[in-house]
């Protein structure tokens, strides 16, 4: 059943890549241009610190699979891109893992293909103490991504309808493992409140996980509309068949979280949506210390294996440096002391939750 959830996610995140529009919030973000701010290519470093975390890149692979034949064969391709490239990466959640252990190796398999990278393990926010220590172990995590995705729980029929213990949950995961929490959205992205609580909690970081890349209340929604025996029609005694697809889109832009949340004083990731290496510089300008990806690796992968993702991340490090020297960033950090243009909607975001 979860395996089959697991092989779902993939199948369906992929079509939506396949079929999206090119246009995102992150297009309401411009560089300044200043033509006589370019440094030299070797002064820049992409080297990056947040929380207390190293990273020799501001780009990670974020949380997708795991759990099922199929995703574990997805995870060794990933794993042998991150290996290869020196990207950090994370797991898909691992509660798979903690209704079946002998799925553990489709999670295991990012550890011993990337033995000496900085990899993530990923539970979600019900996860006990215990569990999350369990999955921290089996990867010998590096830091632990804690997953909140109350939206996509909401639209999935067997999802969870409780959602109360999840913020004392992740301050005692965050004070209960020895490596750093970093929490997450799945693509419906974190508020400035929600960014401030998690900072309050002990979280070391926050991952906005914004919306306009993949978008799991479609997700959901489809696997719902494929699914005839769930939830409603003749099947389930004649009541209405249940249909979430108004949510769909649901949720605050990569772009507009960091917008909302800079200065709460809690090191953020950008994340949802990222489609090139100038979404990456655009994250890093709005005082992301990295950025994810996950959508548009996804399909790089089933596409072409870890060869395809090791090219593409290789020039998406070879462009983002390039940019920097453009822009005369000679780190990840400088890139926030660049001057941008915020404007369209997200300039109307903006102007509607007071961020200046
Ligand atoms: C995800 N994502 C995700 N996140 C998480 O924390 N745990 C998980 O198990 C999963 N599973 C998952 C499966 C698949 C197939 C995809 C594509 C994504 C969400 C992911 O980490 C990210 O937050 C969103 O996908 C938004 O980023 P992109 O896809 O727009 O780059």
């Amino acid at each position: 059943m979860i395996a089959d959830r697991k092989d779902d996610h993939v199948r369906l995140a992929a079509e939506q890549q396949r079929r999206s529009g090119a246009h995102n919030q992150f297009d309401d973000v411009s560089f300044v241009h200043h033509a006589l701010a370019g440094i030299d290519r070797s002064d820049v470093s992409l080297a990056t610190r947040f929380g207390g975390i190293a990273w020799p890149v501001p780009l990670f692979v974020n949380a997708m699979t795991g759990g099922s034949a199929k995703t574990g064969a997805v995870n060794r391709e990933l794993a042998i891109a991150a290996r290869e490239t020196g990207v950090p990466i994370a797991t898909g959640s691992m509660s798979a893992y903690f209704a079946d252990p002998s799925v553990a190796d489709t999670f295991a398999v990012m550890r011993r293909e990337n033995p000496d990278g900085f990899v993530m393990a990923n539970v979600n926010a019900n996860a006990s103490v215990e569990n999350a220590r369990r999955a921290v172990d089996l990867l010998q995590a590096d830091a632990l991504q804690i997953h909140v995705n109350a939206v996509q729980e909401t639209v999935m029929p067997e999802g969870d309808r409780s959602f109360s213990g999840w913020a004392p949950r992740i301050g005692e995961i965050a004070s209960g493992v020895d490596v750093p929490v970093i929490v997450k959205e799945v693509g419906f992205g974190l508020s400035r409140e929600t960014v401030a609580l998690l900072r309050d909690l002990g979280v070391r970081a926050a991952d906005v996980a914004g919306r306009g890349g993949t978008d799991f209340a479609r997700i959901e929604n489809d696997r719902r509309l494929n699914d005839r025996s769930e939830n409603g029609g003749p099947e389930n005694g004649g009541r209405e068949r249940a249909d979430y697809s108004y949510l769909n889109g649901w949720g605050q832009s990569a772009a507009a979280c960091l917008l909302d949340a800079a200065g709460v004083g809690v090191p953020m990731l950008a994340s949802g949506g990222v489609r090139h290496p100038l979404d990456v510089a655009r994250g890093l300008a709005l005082g992301a210390s990295a950025a994810g990806v996950s959508g548009r690796f996804l399909t790089t992968v089933l596409d072409g294996g870890a060869a395809a993702l090791v090219a593409r991340i290789t020039a998406w490090l070879d462009q983002l440096a390039a940019l920097m020297t453009a822009l005369g960033a000679r780190t990840p950090a400088d890139l926030a002391r660049c001057d941008v243009l915020v404007r369209g909607e997200l300039r109307a975001f903006c102007a509607d939750r007071g961020v200046d």
